[in-house]
C-alpha cells in the first residue's frame, strides 16, 4: 500500500534502476523533469522510450535531446482504444519497460494496458484530486473559484484520475491568474514531485510488509 506523503517528505528513497516508458501528447515538459532528473543523478532510472499520439508534439525534440527514442503511435490510425493500447503495450514491451509514466497523456487508456502493467502505471493531474477530474482541470479550479488547487501523481486504474494517491502539491490561486498564469505556476510543482512520486511509487511496489525490499 502506497502511503500519500507530502512533497516536503519527497526524498529519492535508494531503489534499483527503474526502465520507465513515459507516454506524452504534447509538450512534454514533465518528461523533461524527469530526464533531468535521471540526468542530474536524482532518480535512479532511465527512459527507455517516449510514445507519442499526435505528429508533431513537442515531446519528440525533448526526447531527441536527452536521446531517448520517440515513437509515434498516432491513435487516428487505430479502430479502437484497445487496438491503440495493445500497439503501447507491444511497444513499451519491446523496450523493456518496467514502469509506465503518463506524462500529459491525454487519451482515456483501457484495461488492456492497465492489466498489461498492472500497478506500475503513474499519472499526473494538474488539480488536487479527486476535484476536477478529466479534462479542462485547471479551467475548471478556476471556474469553481477555488483558493486553493495544485497537482496529483496518482496510480492508474480505469476509472479516470482515481487511482491511489502518490504524492500531491498545493497552488495558491491568485486573484488576476488566467488559465495560463497558473498552469504554469502548478507545472512548476507537477516538475517537482513527479520524479519523487516514480521513485516513491517504485520503493512501495518492491518492499513487502515487513518493510523489507524484494
Ligand atoms: C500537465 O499539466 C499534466 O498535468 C496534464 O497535461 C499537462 C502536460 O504538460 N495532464 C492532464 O491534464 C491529464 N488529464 P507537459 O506536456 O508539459 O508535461
Amino acid at each position: 500500500m502506497v502511503a500519500l506523503i507530502s512533497p516536503e517528505h519527497a526524498k529519492f528513497p535508494p531503489h534499483p534502476r527503474i526502465k520507465l516508458g513515459v507516454m506524452a501528447s504534447g509538450s512534454g515538459s514533465n518528461f523533461e523533469a524527469i530526464a533531468q532528473s535521471i540526468q542530474d543523478g536524482h532518480l535512479n532510472a532511465e527512459v527507455q522510450v517516449v510514445i507519442y499520439n499526435n505528429p508533431g508534439a513537442k515531446v519528440v525534440d525533448r526526447a531527441n535531446r536527452f536521446d531517448v527514442p520517440a515513437v509515434l503511435l498516432n491513435h487516428r490510425e487505430f479502430a479502437s482504444r484497445e487496438d491503440l493500447d495493445r500497439a503501447i503495450v507491444e511497444t513499451l514491451k519491446q523496450h523493456s519497460v518496467e514502469w509506465v509514466i503518463m506524462a500529459g497523456w491525454m487519451r482515456i487508456v483501457t484495461p488492456v494496458l492497465i492489466e498489461a502493467f498492472r500497478d506500475r502505471i503513474l499519472n499526473i493531474h494538474p488539480s488536487l484530486l479527486p476535484s476536477f477530474k478529466g479534462n479542462r482541470a485547471v479551467e475548471q479550479a478556476l471556474e469553481a473559484g477555488v483558493k486553493i488547487t495544485g497537482c496529483t501523481v496518482h496510480l492508474v486504474v480505469p476509472e479516470v484520475d482515481s487511482g491511489e494517491i502518490i504524492i500531491q502539491a498545493a497552488v495558491p490561486v491568485l486573484v488576476d491568474d488566467t488559465v495560463e498564469i497558473l498552469q504554469g505556476r502548478i507545472h512548476e510543482q507537477e516538475h517537482r514531485i513527479y520524479p519523487s512520486a516514480i521513485a516513491i511509487a517504485a520503493i512501495h511496489a518492491t518492499t513487502d510488509d515487513n518493510g523489507h525490499q524484494s
